[in-house]
């Protein structure tokens, strides 16, 4: 949620920034803002703009010079988009100015505890930071007035810090809400909340760990704890999968990622081949073989993911898996075994909902692994163990190649799991050919023109079909705003039938071939009421009138083939309707606030 960046260095830094912000702007997109030092007439300057960063960029046509600047791209929490709400923030007197991204949750005590007296300028939680260093700052250092200020918010926050009377300095500092330090033999201290944002200027970046504090300087970067003791950082590569991640020939990012697809499954099998075999850690397995049951936990796109890892899980390895929506599970906590197993499946390896669950298993010290596409995250860090999706960097705010890759790895670690008589090596590389065949020559386009003309629309399907429902369901809400229900086939009688009127669209999505005939039923009892039905199947099981028609495979990965076809429909339904298909309205990509 939000994003941050910062330089400071020899370079443009209102540049850096700039394009940075934009990188960024899928993660929050409502405001935006930047202070940076204007050398010409030697003092900070802020800007601040409701909307995209394009409207910023307007504001800052005029050329400044600037070799230190700290800019932010909002998804509000607290307080509504107005200028006043956007970062950045300003102290009283004007000495600080600061962007941050996170929740603090005591805002409101601190500022009856320590300036009750003064009128703010914002509704926002973040304020209050800017006003409580200045105040410390009146006792102590720098250094300390800010790390003074750390200790008493509650909450998660990344933070960049800029003191007028310093202005060659930027201080950061992390807790819960990412934050990276990028590093450069040439070309100064970046600073940015996802790695992407660094692409280009960083050769090298630190990811903070939470309690962190650093000092940053156009040739070096000091990295401390809130004790104000040093501490090493971990120092990683900015990849060349990070610097390729522009969007190419493609109109939009969703469109790339969902075309990527079949190079995805193909970079997880390499990645998990090892000579010749496909292989996870022994780690891993000896642990997860030794437990009882498997909880898995997500959210969003993940869990519909982690539904059909269940369904591996148990149909492949034998062993039970529960699925949990992570925002409920971690304060409502089920009766869990007396050996469990944890998985947490997350694109960005940063949701707060996730995080909060972790917390809540703590205490019981089990194995907990993170499936991730960033292998540098708070979540693959802070769990036992990691596997990495390598979906490579998704930027659409709809989720279409991680949920792909997070099943495939979650097949491969039941697989691993199991006896291994499932041949799972060829059964992706096949998925990944027939992916190829129906991109080819699909023809989307027309049927979401044909069919999508209502203001709802359904998705149904049984067993892993129903998974994929869901799944169908939510990427066409997400970013054409047409209201649609996923629904197991057969439930769909039970009370939601109601809804069915003439022209309500129900897409059916079959490969399995023992409820082909039972799907195809409940098909034709919402056509008899009126509904305009469209059938979704794999060859083997098609009828000549069926509409969308892909290749066999093999049942277990049906769905991630199925998938495809409902991602181009939501992706052509946003299209045609002209709407903002990468940044969907009210939605954010990583989701840093519970
Ligand atoms: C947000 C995104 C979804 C995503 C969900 C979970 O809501 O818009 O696309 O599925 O967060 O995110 P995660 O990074 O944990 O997979």
């Amino acid at each position: 949620m939000c994003g941050i960046v910062g330089y400071v260095g020899k370079n443009q830094a209102k540049e850096i920034v700039l394009n940075g912000l934009t990188k960024l702007e899928y993660r929050g997109y409502d405001s935006a803002g930047l202070s940076l030092f204007d050398s010409k007439v030697n003092r900070f300057e802020v800007f601040k703009e409701t909307g995209r960063v394009t409207e910023l960029k307007k504001a800052l046509e005029m050329t400044l010079e600037s070799s230190v600047a700290i800019g932010h791209t909002r998804w509000a929490t607290h307080g509504k988009v107005t200028r006043e709400n956007a970062h950045p923030h300003v102290s009283r007197s004007g000495r600080f100015i600061l962007v941050h991204n996170g929740v603090i949750e005591n805002s409101d005590v601190l500022y009856q505890q320590y300036i009750p007296d003064y009128d703010l300028k914002s509704e926002t939680d973040t304020e209050i930071i800017a006003h409580l260093i200045e105040t410390f700052s009146k006792q102590f250092t720098v250094d300390n007035a800010i790390v003074t200020t750390l200790k008493l918010l509650e909450g998660s926050y990344a933070l960049l810090v800029i003191d007028k009377e310093t202005p060659d300095i930027i201080y950061a500092a992390k807790h819960k809400s990412p934050l990276l330090i990028g590093l450069s033999e040439s070309g100064g201290t970046a600073i940015a909340s996802d790695v992407l944002a660094l692409a280009g200027y960083s050769d090298h970046y630190v990811p903070l760990t939470d309690h962190s504090f650093v000092v940053c300087e156009k040739d070096k970067a000091r990295f401390f704890n809130f004790e104000l003791e040093n501490i090493k950082p971990d120092i990683y590569e900015v990849s060349s999968d990070i610097l390729n991640s522009d969007k190419g020939l493609f109109d939009h990012y969703m469109l790339k990622e969902i075309e990527e697809q079949p190079s995805v499954i193909r970079q997880i099998i390499q990645t998990y081949e090892v000579n010749g075999v496909i292989e996870v850690d022994d780690v891993i397995v000896s642990d997860m073989k030794k437990s009882d049951r498997i909880y898995i936990i997500a959210a969003g796109t993940s869990m519909h993911a982690g539904m059909l890892g269940k369904r591996y899980l148990e149909r492949l390895a034998g062993i039970p898996a529960e699925v949990h929506i992570a925002s409920e599970f971690a304060y409502h906590l089920p009766l869990l075994s007396s050996k469990p197993y944890f998985i947490l499946i997350t694109q960005s390896g940063e949701t707060a909902d996730l995080r909060a669950s972790l917390k809540a298993i703590e205490h019981l010290k089990r194995p907990v692994l993170t499936i991730t596409n960033v292998k540098t995250s708070t979540l693959a860090r802070e769990a036992t163990y990691f596997l990495d999706v390598k979906a490579g960097p998704e930027i659409a705010v709809a989720s279409t190649k991680a949920y792909v890759a997070q099943a495939s790895v979650l097949l491969i670690l039941a697989y691993a799991l199991s006896n291994k008589s499932y041949p799972v090596k060829e059964v992706l590389s096949k998925l990944a050919n027939n992916m190829e065949v129906f991109l080819a020559n699909q023809s989307m386009d027309s049927i979401a023109k044909d069919f999508l003309d209502k203001r709802h629309a359904f998705f149904i399907g049984r067993g892993i079909n129903y998974d994929l429902a869901l799944e169908a369901a939510l990427k066409l809400k997400e970013i054409s705003y047409i209201q649609t229900e996923g629904f197991a086939a057969g439930e769909l009688k039970h009370g939601t039938i109601a809804l069915i009127e003439e022209g309500t669209p129900v897409f059916a999505l079959i490969s399995d071939a023992h409820m082909n005939h039972q799907t195809r039923s409940n098909l034709k009892e919402v056509d008899a009421r009126g509904a305009k039905t469209c059938v979704i199947t794999l060859r083997s099981l098609s009828k000549e009138t069926d509409d969308v028609i892909l290749e066999d495979v093999d049942p277990l990965v049906a769905p991630l083939l199925l998938v495809l076809p409902t991602q181009l429909l939501s992706y052509y339904a946003a299209l045609q309707r002209g709407f903002d298909i990468d940044k969907p309205r009210n939605l954010a990509k990583s989701v840093t606030v519970e």
